[in-house]
């Protein structure tokens, strides 16, 4: 089997990021983590710049110190290096029109997400360095552990080498953000994005519909609303055992649950024909994740996204998936529990 190289914080030399002019287009979940850490790492308040448009998230950042830029084309021109870091949805647009035609020819440009890399959505010049530094966490994770001096999971990847310096580079900047201390994992904007896709189309929908049909099954054997959601989530057992799956490994955990749980589900699990889901599995990722048709519907509907309503897709998928069982019955468990307080 495949395995991957890693990248500690030894591989990597934060000097290569001297006198660059560092860019942070948008500065949200990841953008204020990974600002904040890379200036904690030594790189200059004045060689940073927050390029972001009028709103609560560039107040943030000018009360964090930081220099905002809000004409992107000024910021675009003189940055050496660009992190891409507004929502997946919005960069074809935004940096496609505003930064793209202004950036210099040998500019790095930096994504933590695949995504748009891998279905060509965004404009580069081949010239240019792009590359992947992807934390597997989100971003108040990444500070909040490079304020411990702790590592987090991070993927790294030259996606373009424009420059031929493109892994120094992408190595330096995830050495700064704090992303080689526990280790960085070569990967690709491929992988990332086949496998998060996959995750969110494919093993994601199964489990929500395992747990509502779960659902269907023990209220009709009469449940109550109580014990179902306790038993199946509020109690936040499901959560505590992911948390050992990640400690003490995937069936490794089971050891912590009861001979009778052990039994059950070992021996229930193994008895399950998986050639159905596999089938099912294949299709989704290679008929709609690797072939781009969910990339493609999504930009065909990414204007109706930002409507108000269930003129909004997003919104009349909220509405049709409040309509089952298990959500009635959360709401009506949620509303007594509020009416005791
Ligand atoms: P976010 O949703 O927090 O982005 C907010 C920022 O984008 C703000 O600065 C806002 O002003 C700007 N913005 C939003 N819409 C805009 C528009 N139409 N025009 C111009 N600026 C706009 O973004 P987030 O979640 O930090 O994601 C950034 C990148 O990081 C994405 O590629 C995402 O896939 C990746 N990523 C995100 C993680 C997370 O923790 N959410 C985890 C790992 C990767």
């Amino acid at each position: 089997m495949p395995s991957a190289k890693i990248y500690y914080d030894a591989d990597a030399q934060l000097e290569v990021l001297n006198g660059k002019q560092i860019v942070f287009l948008g500065f949200g979940n990841q953008g204020t983590a990974q600002a904040q850490n890379l200036r904690d790492s030594g790189i200059p308040n004045d060689k940073i710049l927050v390029a972001n448009r009028e709103d609560s998230y560039a107040e943030d950042a000018r009360s964090k110190g930081f220099i905002v830029e809000h004409d992107f084309e000024k910021a675009a021109a003189i940055a050496d290096i660009v992190f891409l870091l507004i929502p997946d949805q919005v960069q074809p647009g935004v940096f496609n029109a505003k930064f793209a035609p202004k950036l210099k020819s040998n500019v790095t440009i930096v994504v933590a997400s695949g995504y748009n890399v891998f279905f060509k959505l965004l404009n580069f010049a081949p010239t240019q360095d792009v590359i992947m530094v992807a934390p597997r966490m989100i971003g108040s994770s990444v500070r909040s552990l490079y304020q411990k001096g702790k590592g987090y999971p991070c993927f790294v990847s030259v996606e373009q080498d424009g420059t031929t310096s493109g892994l120094t580079t992408a190595l330096a900047l995830a050495k700064a953000i704090g992303a080689t201390k526990a280790g960085a994992i070569a990967s690709s904007a491929r992988e990332e994005t086949i496998m998060d896709l996959f995750a969110e189309q494919a093993l994601w929908p199964n489990i929500i519909m395992l747990f509502r049909e779960a659902f269907n099954v023990l209220q009709e054997a009469g449940c109550t609303d109580e014990a179902l959601c306790y038993e199946m989530w509020m109690s936040k057992e499901p959560a505590e055992i992911f948390e050992r799956a990640a400690e003490d490994g995937f069936i490794g955990q089971l050891k912590h649950h009861s001979t009778v749980s052990q039994f059950g589900q070992l021996s229930g699990s193994l008895a399950l024909d998986g050639s159905a889901a596999r089938t099912h599995f294949k299709e989704i990722l290679y008929n709609q994740v690797i072939n781009g048709k969910f990339a493609k519907h999504l930009t065909s509907i990414e204007a109706d996204l930002e409507k108000e309503g269930l003129q909004n897709p997003l919104n009349e998928l909220y509405r049709r998936a409040e309509e089952t069982e298990l959500v009635q019955a959360e709401k009506r468990v949620r509303q007594r529990l509020a009416n005791l307080l």
